[in-house]
């Protein structure tokens, strides 16, 4: 998949899939899986870090997480997400950032909001880097918009989120990620846009989907979020298996010979 696929997938109403990856290993396992496209979202602060918030990802942060994805993910397209403030500081910061994570090894950037920073997002469209959008729940706005609230919920939120959708495809964005927001909002942006959007927590009306690679596997066994399905027991299979991996150094159960040299 290149840059160019998301919109001939829009255009031919195939669906596009989207996971997050933040390492090698699992960039390994995705490269071998049918998903269309990776993102090293700044989401890593919280699933990897174990921050409660994304405000603290860093360019470092993502350097790092994108350049171990990028290793890994073979012939994958990855999106790798401007941290906080990145955009915000100057052209100078937001571009060099922008370096730092495409020679890291992304092939797109993703950045929240559009209100104050139209000049940067088309600055890094115009270098020539494909831009990926995000509007709804931005978690680097987590403190403004109050903590982890649905958007758009009411009239003035969802033409609010219209228009930055629209702006963002004026300003040369490729895609949209719509996070958290009422489905018929999601579905009137995306009907109204001629690029593809990508929604999480927005209903099936969107041109594709993205979830968080260890909430989709089952990695967070108490993780009880209303859009989120999983389809592994990834908590409960690693906890057997290193249960199962005690109890066996304790009862020299292993290794047995058939693990000697
Ligand atoms: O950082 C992230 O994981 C994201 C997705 C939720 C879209 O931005």
């Amino acid at each position: 998949m290149n840059v160019l696929d998301f919109q001939r997938m829009r255009d031919q109403k195939k669906k596009i899939s989207m996971v997050t990856c933040y390492d090698y290993w699992t960039a390994r396992i995705v490269a071998e899986s049918d998903v269309d496209c990776v993102l090293v979202g700044d989401s890593v602060a919280m699933v990897m870090h174990g921050y409660p918030t994304t405000v603290n990802a860093t360019i470092p942060m993502m350097e790092m997480h994108t350049a171990a994805v990028a290793r890994g993910a073979g012939k994958k397209f990855i999106i790798a997400d401007l941290p906080f403030l990145a955009n915000r500081k100057s052209l100078d910061v937001a571009m060099d950032a922008v370096q730092t994570l495409v020679q890291a090894g992304a092939h797109a950037i993703k950045l929240e909001g559009v209100t104050g920073h139209e000049d940067i997002i088309k600055h890094i469209v115009d270098s020539g880097i494909p831009v990926m959008g995000h509007i709804g729940l931005t978690l680097q706005f987590v403190h403004q918009l109050g903590g982890f609230k649905v958007q758009g919920r009411d009239d003035a939120g969802a033409q609010r989120l219209l228009e930055q959708a629209k702006t963002l495809e004026e300003l040369g964005c490729f895609a949209i990620v719509l996070e958290c927001m009422p489905p018929a909002v999601a579905q009137q942006i995306t009907e109204s846009l001629h690029i593809p959007t990508i929604g999480i927590g927005a209903g099936e009306k969107t041109s594709g989907q993205v979830l968080v690679l260890q909430d989709l596997l089952g990695g967070n066994k108490h993780m009880s979020l209303k859009f989120l399905k999983t389809y592994g027991h990834a908590h409960d299979d690693f906890l057997k298996a290193l249960n199962q991996y005690n109890e066996e150094v304790k009862q020299v159960k292993f290794p047995d010979e058939t693990h000697y040299y």
